[in-house]
């Protein structure tokens, strides 16, 4: 039984097999491969994409889907633990989709689960099936996921999405631009995770003059739900906003990408510019997620 909390629970050849297997959903989505399971989609904190494109996932395949997105129904608003409500659930069930504010609490699930655990975002950690589908749409534009220069823009300190994509990329030997405020810079243990692997990397402040030589500009909201202090987070919120006339000295295969929701650093000038490819971004979750379960339920002849 395997889960999938951190993208590290994949090696580089786990990574492109399900990335291939991704282009055959996507060739072909409706394959009833999964008709036998049941999986659990829990959501403690809200979701839009990642909840709704699993479950498109779970019906694509032909499984049957139970869960919450509103944890006031559950139990636990009666004092129930974590731990009873995960055994419970994998008791159910034959795979749990689950997200969580709290850093670490899907590794604990998953060490609690009787069925594979996919972590679904947990607070400022992982989100390693965006990351799937991120490597998914990046190797699509760009026609192979080696050597690229990726530049990452915004929240770089609690985005957790940042964090799962520049892991996994460091497998294919990028070059990083990290763009952020200084109070919002990427963690130092990162830092230190690429230091270790030999990866390039380097930091700055402005967005307009760095974006010119990359070849994929990495948009991210400011997580305003991870601010103790809210006037710290107006006080931020608005410091980069990408605009389309900012796009015109950008290499010709550039493409913008974003895990979304956007709130205001991708200007909606930017929308129909075809270096814009935030919106196809989202839709390949479908397919990375198909081939994610897939893979998790050891169904590899499709
Ligand atoms: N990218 C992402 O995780 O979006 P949602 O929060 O809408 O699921």
């Amino acid at each position: 039984m395997k889960s999938l909390v951190s993208i590290n629970d994949l090696s580089k050849s786990e990574i492109v097999e399900i990335l291939d297997m991704a282009a055959l959903f996507e060739a072909e989505p409706n394959r009833r491969l999964a008709e036998d399971k049941v999986v659990a989609s829990i959501f403690f904190e809200p979701s839009t994409r990642t909840r709704l494109s699993f479950e498109t996932a779970i019906n694509r395949l032909g499984a049957r889907v139970i869960g919450f997105s509103e944890v006031s129904n559950t139990s636990l608003s009666k004092g129930e633990t974590l731990k009873d409500t995960i055994t419970m659930i994998s008791n159910y069930t034959d795979m749990i989709v689950m997200r969580h504010p709290l850093e670490g609490s899907v590794r604990y699930a998953s060490e609690v689960s009787k069925v594979p655990v996919i972590n679904a975002g947990d607070g400022s950690n992982q989100h390693p099936t965006q990351t799937l589908l991120d490597m998914y749409s990046i190797r699509k534009t760009q026609g192979s996921l080696d050597g690229l220069h990726i530049t990452m823009a915004g929240d770089l300190k609690y985005g957790r999405t940042v964090h799962s994509l520049l892991m996994a990329m460091s497998h294919f030997r990028p070059a990083f631009r990290f763009i952020a405020p200084r109070e919002l810079a990427l963690p130092d243990e990162y830092k230190k995770y690429l230091k270790q692997k030999n990866i390039r990397f380097e930091e700055r402040v402005e967005l307009a003059e760095n974006i010119t030589d990359t070849d994929i500009v990495y948009m991210t909201r400011v997580q305003k739900e991870r601010f103790s202090e809210p006037m710290e987070y107006e006080k931020l919120k608005n410091t980069y906003v990408l605009r389309n006339s900012m796009l015109e000295k950008t290499k010709p295969g550039m493409k913008v990408l974003h895990p979304l929701p956007r709130v205001g650093e991708i200007s909606e000038d930017v929308d129909s510019n075809p270096k814009a490819y935030y919106f196809n971004q989202a839709k390949n979750g479908v397919y990375a997620r198909m081939a994610a379960i897939c893979y998790l339920f050891g169904i590899n002849s499709i």
